[in-house]
């Protein structure tokens, strides 16, 4: 059976950007994926256009298929949002929406590594065609720059022992395979730690695949970028998974919204979570948070 990833808070994404149904309108789709949330906004508004992007042409080809029979309603873009959004026209879009991260289908389905849980090439690549894999940063980075990153991207307390550990295990041969990154990581911590409420490796194949496709970077130049091709009174919705992510969303928005002639009014003070029944049917909905602007001028 094939996993399909449930586009995560779908009844308040849909409110809150606010699309008109009686006119022709336009939503930028940041992080199409399978398409779970395009199909929702595409099957509720007759007369809306998605433009779909994603770094990420096997899971792009899925969102294809998806919407061939949409008369030409969806347009996929083979691209990082950051800069799709960077050359588009201005006030262009009346919604943008960003669901940040990654899909089950990178965990279950790519083969790349992203799952500690399965024995793949450490890859973690959404595009293939760039040099930097999760099997460069974990073979060739410093044993201090590869903490570093484990510390920050991963908030992960035991950063120092992790990178210790795999120095010494790469000393040996190179690690290849994502089960055997686990294996060393598990090894490397204390013994509580290994048997606690994650896996102990979960944080750091976090911050390998944060650190592999720049994640974090790209968020702030977006949603600058997102502001200008927004047209006057048009909404971003963000959907961000972990802390990391939340924070440079929240904060982008605050700084922009106090400015003096502020482009951007926030419309959740409080983010939206999920329902205690949604986090009950999709697990990994559990973290999502939601933050919602309007374009002012
Ligand atoms: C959480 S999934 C989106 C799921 C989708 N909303 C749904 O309901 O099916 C995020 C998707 O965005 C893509 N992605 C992540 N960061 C990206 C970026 N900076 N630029 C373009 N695509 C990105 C990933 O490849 C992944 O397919």
């Amino acid at each position: 059976m094939e996993i399909l990833h449930y586009p995560v808070l779908h009844r308040e994404v849909l409110e809150s950007l606010m699309i008109d149904p009686e006119k022709e309108a336009r939503l930028i789709d940041c992080t199409t994926g399978e398409g779970g949330h395009t199909q929702l906004f595409l099957d509720k508004y007759p007369k809306l256009n998605v433009t779909g992007l994603d770094r990420d042409k096997e899971i792009q080809k899925k969102a294809i298929e998806r919407f061939k029979d949409y008369n030409g309603r969806f347009t996929p873009v083979n691209t990082w949002f950051d800069d799709y959004l960077r050359e588009a026209d201005p006030e262009s879009a009346d919604a943008i929406l960003f669901d940040l991260g990654i899909s089950i289908f990178h965990y279950e389905e790519s083969e790349r590594g992203f799952s500690f849980r399965k024995e793949e090439k450490l890859d973690m690549r959404l595009n293939p065609d760039q040099h930097l894999s999760a099997e460069v940063i974990v073979n060739e980075y410093p044993q201090e720059e590869l903490a570093d990153v484990i510390y920050r991207f991963g908030e992960e307390r035991y950063s120092r022992r992790i990178a210790r550990a795999i120095d010494e295990a790469r000393q040996q041969k190179r690690i290849e395979f994502s089960g055997e990154l686990a294996e060393i990581i598990f090894h490397s911590v204390p013994r509580e730690y290994r048997y606690g409420r994650i896996h102990p490796a979960t944080r750091t194949f976090q911050a390998l695949r944060i650190e592999v496709n720049k994640e974090l970077d790209r968020i702030k130049p977006a949603l600058e970028s997102a502001i200008k091709v927004l047209k006057k009174g048009g909404r971003i919705g963000v959907i961000t998974f972990h802390s990391l992510e939340d924070r440079i969303v929240k904060w982008y928005f605050k700084e922009e919204a106090a400015k003096e002639n502020p482009q951007i009014k926030i419309l959740t003070k409080k983010p939206i979570v999920p329902t205690d029944e949604e986090c009950r049917e999709n697990a990994p909905s559990r973290s999502s948070k939601l933050r919602v602007v309007e374009k002012l001028v």
